[in-house]
């Protein structure tokens, strides 16, 4: 793929005649034109067979008779030099492994992890449809190809033991932020870690961690981009919800255009982890959570607790100052079913 040409038509607001292609690619400075052999120079040929592969590739591009050519729009596609484009991160990113399809993206990291012992913290893992994707509590996670982002990324990064929660609460902050402030979605994180939107799930987090890696942690996120209504399964329907879905107009969105900002939210809160900065991640975290100061009943196995939510934090669980006025912790590690307002 010829990605100056790329990189040319991007900067275009219009169409662009062949002549300018060859100009711009070659060099508008006549003396460095003149180094240029001419069989290195763009002919019309090359320039249509380079035009025909980045429409094989997916990149919407009209022709005019006499304007020439105009890039539309870039694949919904996971294609590493795009979603490199404009990338800043310090580690989220800075290795990428690309796949069409995978079991889960979590276990391909993990065997990554176990045959290079070298694999950069950071190492982000997409592919574009998983056969087996996990989701919590041994459920399995829908990841059709194309319909939504199915990424992992390798953490390598010393945490105290009691603190291994902030991945998790790293992860959907990154997202809810993401949303909020770039795709202008009000997102919201249920307890512990599901990312909300008008009430339905459009994301989850699995954070995963094994006793012979330590310092070691494959941070998976599912995101729900493309799906309509009824591409979700029965039991999913009126639960999860996609970016498209909540779209005015429900106009499907660019996978890569989403990953981008992703990767750099997800290396913005990272950096902080890595600085030990536990209490601001969990503070900008607690702000997505709306349960401060109500009234919830909580259900933890068989037990119910009935009380006011005095606190959230990703280590500590919720502190509920009961109806006697006696608090409790409830721990994320527990198994809450059921999180509603009274
Ligand atoms: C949840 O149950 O809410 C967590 C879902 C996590 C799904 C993602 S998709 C990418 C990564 N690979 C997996 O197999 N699972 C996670």
């Amino acid at each position: 793929m010829n990605l100056d040409l790329v990189a040319y038509l991007k900067k275009q607001s219009d169409f662009v005649g062949v002549a300018d292609v060859e100009e711009a690619l070659v060099g508008g400075d006549k003396k460095k034109k003149a180094k240029v052999p001419a069989k290195a120079r763009l002919s019309n040929d090359a320039l249509f067979r380079d035009i025909e592969a980045l429409i094989a590739a997916g990149y919407n591009i009209e022709f005019h008779p006499y304007l020439g050519v105009k890039l539309i729009d870039i694949p919904d596609r996971l294609l590493e030099h795009e979603i490199r484009e404009d990338m800043n991160t310090e580690r989220i990113g800075k290795t990428m492994r690309i796949f069409d399809e995978v079991e889960s993206t979590n276990e391909t990291a993990w065997k990554l992890i176990e045959q290079e012992p070298s694999l950069a913290d950071g190492t982000v893992i997409l592919a574009e449809a998983q056969s087996a994707g996990k989701g919590r509590m041994g459920r399995a996670w829908h990841s059709a190809p194309g319909q939504g982002i199915w990424m992992s990324v390798v953490l390598k990064v010393q945490l105290p033991p009691d603190k291994l929660a902030i991945l998790t609460a790293a992860a959907s902050l990154a997202i809810a932020n993401m949303l909020q402030q770039f795709i202008h979605l009000p997102s919201e994180i249920k307890w512990p870690n599901d990312v909300m939107v008008r009430g339905r799930k459009v994301s989850g987090v699995l954070v995963e961690a094994r006793s012979n890696q330590p310092n070691t942690f494959v941070m998976g996120i599912g995101l729900n981009v493309n799906q309509t209504a009824h591409d979700f399964p029965e039991e999913l329907q009126g639960i999860a919800t996609s970016l498209r879905a909540e779209r005015p107009g429900a106009q499907p969105v660019n996978r890569v255009r989403v990953i981008r900002p992703l990767l750099f939210y997800l290396d913005t809160v990272y950096r902080l982890i890595h600085k030990k900065k536990f209490d601001k991640v969990a503070r900008a975290w607690a702000e997505f959570v709306p349960m401060g100061g109500k009234k919830v009943k909580l259900s933890q196995g068989d037990k119910e607790f009935i009380g006011t939510v005095v606190e959230v934090d990703p280590a500590k669980g919720i502190t509920l100052r009961l109806e006697g006025g006696k608090e409790t912790k409830l721990f994320a590690a527990e198994t809450v079913s059921n999180v509603r307002e009274a």
